[in-house]
């Protein structure tokens, strides 16, 4: 007889432990990291495949007109881990084809696995650059730019994108064809329209009626919390896989768990926090790592009841010392975890 629970994992894990081919090249599993811009850092990529399960992982957000020139030795986004190279897809976030493409290029050179385009970012910064979710308003200069893209690069090609600018699945619909026609080879579809802080619900049903438009894989994203709501993501909408963000951060074994049934003992959390402070330490300098640090204690903080306090704790820390005084104080096996952790802490 089995739990419900045991018999959830088990669907679980047999639908996401599955290779799948992406523009000729094969990924491992179908749960992917998701590009977090300040969070999905070359450390907390160290720290994350530390705990495995992972099929591809998303840098941050780069720069379309810095990525050509950039020193990985020096920037804090363009940085990586050879090794984590065949497993690594690098997002750009870029306006036009004249922009997009030698950037492209140079991601294709360094040897990753595949170049995103970041069709799904509204802060005002990027979108009065007409980049991010701006080219959403303009179906055809977003085209412009996959063509061009497509025809300068021969690595697997994604697009990260959003429902558009209005509640209207329509356009997402045939944009989604157009990237098909156009050679892209994976789409990664968040269905929140834009601008969107997160606090309305993504539309889930809006996942499968972009899966359901295109033969290439999509894969669903947003506010998947638990193994339930990744199951209920992957039944319910076709998706090909499931991208995962905050809870990344929050709790990056997930993958593992969820991939493989892999348990974690009681001292993960205190041992994540250890892990992540000395992985920053290594990549980065002291003020960088304590900004990164006091940034991840956010969605870290909200695994536990006493979040705020936590993250108070934290975010009083002068240096990377202090931080580790905080988590040999503060954070021990048996503490109350949230049942799931708290979203509101997540709406930043
Ligand atoms: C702090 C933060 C930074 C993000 N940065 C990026 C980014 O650089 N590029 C991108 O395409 N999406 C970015 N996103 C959006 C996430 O990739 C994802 O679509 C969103 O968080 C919903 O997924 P989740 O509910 O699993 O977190 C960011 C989200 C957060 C919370």
């Amino acid at each position: 007889m089995h739990t419900i629970e045991e018999t959830l994992e088990k669907d679980l894990s047999r639908r996401l432990d599955r290779p799948l081919e992406i523009g000729g090249k094969t990924v491992s599993s179908r749960l992917w990291l998701a590009p977090l811009a300040g969070l999905g850092h070359v450390a907390y990529r160290e720290v994350l495949d530390g705990y495995g399960g992972c099929g591809l992982m998303f840098t941050e957000m780069c720069g379309a007109k810095s990525v050509p020139t950039e020193n990985p030795r020096i920037s804090p986004v363009f940085r990586w881990r050879d090794e984590e190279l065949p497993r690594l897809v690098c997002q750009v976030a870029g306006a036009t084809p004249e922009e997009m493409v030698p950037a492209a290029r140079r991601v294709e050179d360094c040897g990753f696995f595949g170049f995103d385009i970041n069709m799904g970012c509204s802060v005002s910064g990027i979108v009065k650059k007409n980049a991010g979710a701006a080219l959403l308003k303009d179906p055809d200069a977003a085209l412009r730019v996959v063509e061009a893209v497509r025809r300068a690069i021969s690595i697997p090609l994604f697009v990260k994108f959003r429902t558009g600018w209005t509640p209207d699945i329509e356009p997402a619909v045939r944009l989604a064809r157009r990237f098909e026609d156009a050679g892209v080879d994976c789409l990664v579809f968040h269905p929140r329209v834009a601008p969107d802080k997160r606090t309305r619900r993504p539309v889930r049903g809006h996942i499968k009626s972009v899966a359901e438009a295109v033969s290439i894989p999509v894969f669903g994203n947003g506010d998947v919390i638990t193994s339930a709501d990744c199951l209920n993501m992957l039944e319910t909408t076709g998706c090909a896989g499931v991208s995962i963000g905050r809870m990344a951060i929050a709790r990056p074994w997930l993958f593992a768990e969820w991939t493989s049934n892999i348990a974690q003992p009681e001292t993960v959390f205190r041992d994540y926090a250890m892990r992540m402070a000395d992985a920053l330490d290594r990549h980065f300098d002291p003020v960088r790592a304590l900004k990164r640090y006091k940034l991840f204690t956010i969605y870290f903080a909200a695994n536990f009841t006493f979040g705020h306090a936590l993250q108070s704790w934290f975010l009083k820390a002068k240096s990377m010392d202090e931080i580790r005084s905080v988590v040999r104080e503060h954070i021990r096996p048996g503490l109350q975890l949230a049942k799931q952790p708290n979203l509101s802490l997540y709406n930043i």
